[in-house]
């Protein structure tokens, strides 16, 4: 049988027929480094031929395109991919405790280093130093956890992960763990984020007088993806150019005044299923050439979670809520469907739906007081009602008969300003009762 001498550990081993050189020295506790397992994936098992190399098998082709890369000569092989016909001697490259440790400590995901497409998003806070600097830092540090956990809520719901947060940006992977159609998860999970922000605006004008928006950059780009760091803070994690040029996508949406913005790549993988609002030309810093930017106006893409909620009849999509019994406790409900809060209330066992947003100033309706007798729900901030069954404004904002009367002569800035604002009824939706749940029914647009 052939024979490997290993040097510099001076070990003689005999190799079975069709064993690769990486199978003998991990049969014979000979410490080889192979990072990404012995798939020929990555060139951390290389080692130096110093005789009888007119003994190992041919090159293959997973060697051939790797050795290409690396830039090697013939006397480097991969230990993973070479097999022997007579005896070799042979150095080992990586040596040293620290080269060992490094691919042997203990793995966050078992995953070691591949080259793989995922799409990247980017988001970052519009206008958070000027909004954080009448506030104190408690306050700053309040409001941005509140809204990285709207943020980071809208990533994971949408099978993306967090990769890591700069500042007051985030960075998101998604397609990390082979999820599928990342890409569509983070158009829709970008979408997500910015209904969010817009849910949380009326709160921080309410609380501070003021409010910021987002930016959200998306790239489709292979990246190296793997376990990288150390000690504990090691984590499965993506690094490359695709990272960065996600980062230029982002920044993008100062120049354009927009809010989500994707590269051509990604526009390229889920095209049929984009809303497209604008696209532009332009350079990007760091990048070479131009490059097409898509502004985002909406997906056409039901998450399998959804789906599994959803019927479509006709023109309406039904979309199941919670249990008719829990309405028992918890007679108002509020319901996130398409990105909108849809509160549900229970008025003598009828359902009836209706936005959540009180169109006065978009703070939630929930909570707020119902009149049986008149058929409606009294917005619980300024007072103003709304019919639960029809949506039509029955007082705005509630003000004394004398105010009212002033503001019609122009004498009372307040009540005059009531007087003067449009007033908008409140969006109503179909509701039904079937399988013991409440089912909520949004009208397609044509
Ligand atoms: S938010 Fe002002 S009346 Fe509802």
């Amino acid at each position: 049988m052939p024979k490997i001498d290993f040097l510099p550990d001076n070990k003689i081993f005999e190799i079975e027929p069709g064993e690769t050189i990486l199978e003998t020295a991990s049969r014979n506790g000979i410490p080889h480094v192979n990072a990404c397992g012995g798939e020929g994936k990555c060139t951390t098992c290389r080692l130096l031929i110093l005789e009888g190399i007119e003994n190992c098998s041919p090159e293959t082709e997973k060697e051939l395109s790797l050795k290409n890369k690396a830039h090697t000569t013939e006397e480097f092989r991969l230990a993973c991919q070479t097999t022997i016909n007579g005896d070799i001697v042979v150095r080992r490259l990586v040596l040293n405790k620290e080269d060992i440790e490094s691919v042997s400590e203990r793995s966050v995901s078992g995953r070691l280093g591949e080259t793989k497409k995922i799409a990247i998003l980017f988001s970052d806070i519009r206008g958070f130093t000027p909004f954080s600097e009448k506030l104190t830092p408690y306050d700053v540090v309040f409001i941005l956890n509140r809204y990285f956990n709207r943020m980071v809520n809208a990533v994971e719901s949408n099978h993306g992960t967090v990769d890591n947060y700069i500042g007051d940006g985030m960075v998101a992977i998604f397609g990390l763990h082979n999820e599928e159609n990342p890409a569509q998860y983070a158009v829709k999970s970008a979408l997500d984020m910015c209904a969010e922000m817009d849910d949380m605006k009326p709160y921080l004008k309410t609380m501070y007088g003021q409010d910021f928006d987002i930016g959200v950059g998306i790239h489709w780009g292979e990246a190296v993806v793997g376990d990288i760091g150390a000690g504990k803070s090691k984590r499965l994690t993506a690094i490359g150019d695709a990272m960065n040029f996600a980062s230029r996508v982002e920044s993008a949406n100062k120049q354009f005044q927009s809010r989500i913005l994707i590269s051509e790549e990604t526009h390229n993988e889920i095209k049929d299923s984009l809303v497209i609002k604008d696209f532009m030309r332009t350079n990007l810093p760091g990048i070479e050439g131009r490059v097409t930017l898509y502004e985002i106006e909406d997906i056409n893409f039901t998450s399998e979670e959804e789906s599994i909620n959803e019927i479509i009849e006709e023109s309406i999509i039904w979309n199941k809520c919670s249990e008719i019994e829990s309405f028992l406790a918890n007679p108002q409900q509020v319901f996130k469907i398409k990105r909108e809060d849809i509160l549900v209330v229970n008025v003598e066992d009828n359902f009836y739906a209706l936005n959540d947003k009180c169109p006065h100033a978009y703070l939630s309706l929930q909570g707020s007081d119902i009149d049986m007798k008149n058929e409606t729900i009294a917005c619980r901030w300024h007072k103003s009602a709304f019919c639960y069954k029809t949506g039509e404004v029955r007082e705005w904002m509630k003000i004394s008969n004398f105010k009212k009367m002033l503001g019609k002569i122009g004498l009372n800035a307040e009540a005059q300003e009531i007087s003067q604002m449009e007033h908008i009824p409140v969006d109503v939706y179909k509701t039904k009762q079937e399988d013991g749940f409440i089912w909520v029914g949004i009208e397609i647009k044509e």
